[in-house]
């Protein structure tokens, strides 16, 4: 099972004020520190919160592998043939959604010949493909008709279930979607709404072997990390009178 951090949520916090802090590109780093195997990030056309700029640094950058997020659209399929990363997910992307709802939608002729596009595209680019879909059998056929090498199992509706009839049912969902998935020779990942609380029946899916993370881990971070960010700021604080005082040119104390 790989672990693959999404960290479109450090970059989130930086563009609320529009500075150069946090830094998700540094974020990365951390991540993979951590253990992660791969990082994700999602290139919105809106750009709300990964930039072009970070993708870039982060192909330089990562030492694992990027799994770019992008929507089956002309301008974004090209950066990311530029970029080259890993892997690129497609996903459905609306401008008005908090998150992405849904996996892509493939019933219809419109949508499919405008993700293959995209997918051939990419192919061609010597990019690995996965496509983002719910969990269920029409989708997982027309991911196999599209010749992809993955899928992204949509995690959802699993984790937002509220009883645990419903959360079994979604889970026993999952699990049939990603046995469909391997009979199909496509590699199985999962990915949305998965937590700390619920992320273990669907990683002891056998047939899965990727999961993509962001909101709870980058929301952790921001709880187990406030402690010591708090106590550094106090810190500088009682030092700064003798700061202040000190002869010489002021460097800032803590290695930003
Ligand atoms: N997988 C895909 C395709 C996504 O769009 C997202 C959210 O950007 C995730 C996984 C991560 O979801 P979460 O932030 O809820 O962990």
């Amino acid at each position: 099972m790989r672990l693959y951090v999404n960290i479109d949520h450090v970059a989130t916090i930086r563009e609320a004020r529009r500075t150069d802090e946090p830094d998700p590109v540094r974020a990365a780093v951390l991540a993979e520190l951590g253990g992660a195997q791969g990082i994700t990030v999602h290139l919105r056309e809106d750009r709300r919160h990964i930039q072009d700029r970070d993708l870039r640094l982060l192909m330089t950058t990562c030492r694992s592998g990027v799994n770019l997020e992008v929507a089956a659209e002309p301008d974004v399929v090209r950066i990311a043939c530029d970029a080259r990363p890993m892997q690129v997910t497609l996903v459905p992307e609306r401008r008005q959604e908090v998150t992405t709802e849904g996996g892509l939608d493939l019933s219809g002729p419109e949508t499919v010949e405008k993700v293959g596009r995209a997918v051939k595209q990419l192919q061609e680019a010597s990019i690995r493909v996965s496509l983002f879909v719910d969990p269920d059998a029409a989708a997982l056929e027309a991911c196999r008709a599209l010749e992809v090498e993955a899928v992204e199992l949509h995690t959802g509706e699993y984790a937002t279930a509220t009883t645990d009839r419903s959360k079994a049912q979604q889970l026993t969902r999952l699990h049939r979607g990603a046995r469909l998935g391997r009979e199909l020779g496509l590699a199985v990942h999962a990915g949305h709404g998965l937590t700390y609380e619920n992320v273990t029946p669907v990683a002891g899916l056998p047939e899965i072997e990727e999961v993509n993370i962001g909101h709870s881990i980058v929301s952790r971070a921001v709880l187990v990390g406030l402690e010591r960010a708090v106590r550094e700021m106090a810190q500088l604080l009682r030092e700064a009178p003798a700061r202040v005082k000190a002869p010489g040119r002021w460097v800032p104390p803590l290695g930003y």
